[in-house]
């Protein structure tokens, strides 16, 4: 799992924890945070230059001038311990999250630096600082002060990360309700493919079994007609027609929920749409395990779009589908030797895509200057 907190790396083994550079971040996070003690001892010192009454004011306004660069501070710092994308954050918010880092936070913070690094520094230098201990003596706190280091990486790394996340809290209480919106997408999403299956058996099993009836009764019917009548005629054109909307009711099922995908997977589909194309098409899939339901529906259908794109817009003599999976994401890329000229704002088709493909947090590009040639580019994250 991708580690995006200090709090979430806590929670790895000892051995990848401790060789991360999750104790060093959080280390910088906790020493970015003596900024505002610095400014504290800043308005002490320039406030002792003046007489009594004015020393308080000068005090109290460098530090509200301060405020903002602490909140500034506040929120960059976070990314040291929090990597997961923050939005927008109210002025007054951070403003409050600075005051209170400025009254109280910040010497926390510095404790946390003098009990986590300056202790266990302080212990192994024991021999050298304190040369009047006796050298036993002095030997066992240096071992004791090298046993503490890792401990001390816990200790630190749990402060910031829970100093991080109440910083989170106090800046965007409204991150969990986004998360939610998303979430309550995805369902939908889902719901919408529960949808589609009921409806693609209720075709394949009910209006696809009676034509199929149909077209033998049909068919039956007319080995009793004599063959040059005006009836066996009409029969006759009725079993093409029949045959004919049976065609076009396996197109549309075939539209509504590949079988193939869940059988055999995303390439096996891709090749099935491609091979329906009327302009050539290469495909080049590189998928060595089968990806989540999600992630394979969504590919399908940015292929089968754009493969229709192909087919109605470019012109194109030919085309190429190329998909594999890098650094946990799978990258689709359809391109076409065609006219060029691919617009979302002009049609439904690619603004659906990107809306499908907001769900499962992937990214459509992509780059059709006229004249050709056009290349769209898909990104969806993917764990193996
Ligand atoms: N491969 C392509 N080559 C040339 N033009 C394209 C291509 N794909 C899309 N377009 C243009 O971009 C417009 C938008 O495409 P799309 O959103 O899929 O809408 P549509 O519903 O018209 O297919 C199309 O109407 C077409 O003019
Ligand atoms: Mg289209």
């Amino acid at each position: 799992m991708l580690t995006r907190t200090a709090l979430e790396a806590l929670t790895r083994r000892p051995v990848a924890f401790l060789t991360s550079a999750w104790p060093w971040r959080s280390l910088a996070y906790l020493m970015a945070g003596q900024l505002p003690g610095v400014i504290v001892l800043f308005a002490a010192i320039t406030g002792d230059l003046l007489p009594a009454t004015p020393r308080l004011v000068g005090g109290a306004v460098v530090m509200v001038a301060a405020l903002p660069l602490v909140a500034w501070l506040e929120r960059e710092r976070l990314r040291l311990v929090d990597e997961k994308p923050l939005g927008q954050v109210a002025r007054g918010r951070q403003l409050g999250l600075a005051v209170l880092t400025v009254l109280a936070l910040w010497w926390v913070d510095l404790l946390m630096i003098l009990l986590t690094v300056v202790g266990p520094v302080l212990l192994i230098l024991t021999p050298l600082v304190q040369p009047s201990v006796a050298p036993p003596a002095g030997a066992i706190a240096s071992v004791a002060g090298v046993v503490l280091v890792p401990v001390a990486a816990y200790t630190m790394t749990a402060w910031a990360g829970g100093r991080g996340a109440m910083a989170r809290a106090l800046m965007a209480p409204l991150g969990s309700e986004l998360d939610e919106v998303l979430r309550s997408r995805a369902r939908l999403v889902d719901a919408f493919e529960l949808e589609r299956r009921r409806i693609e058996r209720d075709l394949h099993d009910g209006a696809q079994q009676r034509l199929v009836a149909l077209s033998m009764s049909l068919g039956l019917a007319r080995l009793d007609l004599p063959d040059d009548s005006s009836v066996s005629r009409l029969v006759g054109q009725a079993q093409h027609e029949a045959k004919q909307a049976l065609a076009e009711l396996r197109e549309l099922i075939r539209g509504v929920h590949p079988e193939v995908l869940t059988g055999r997977g995303l390439a096996a589909a891709v090749r099935d749409v491609a091979g329906r194309s009327p302009v050539p098409v290469e495909v080049v899939i590189d998928l060595d395990r089968r990806l989540s339901p999600a992630v394979e529906v969504t590919a399908y259908y940015v292929v089968s779009e754009a493969l229709a794109n192909v087919a109605k817009h470019s012109g194109a003599s030919r085309a190429r589908v190329t998909g594999h999976v890098r650094d946990g994401t799978l990258v689709i890329e359809v391109r076409d030797d065609g006219r060029g000229g691919a617009d979302p704002a002009r049609g439904t088709g690619l603004t659906g895509l990107a809306d499908r493909l907001a769900v499962v947090d992937g990214r459509l590009s992509v780059r059709s200057p006229a004249g050709g040639p056009t290349l769209l580019r898909v990104e969806i994250p993917c764990a193996w």
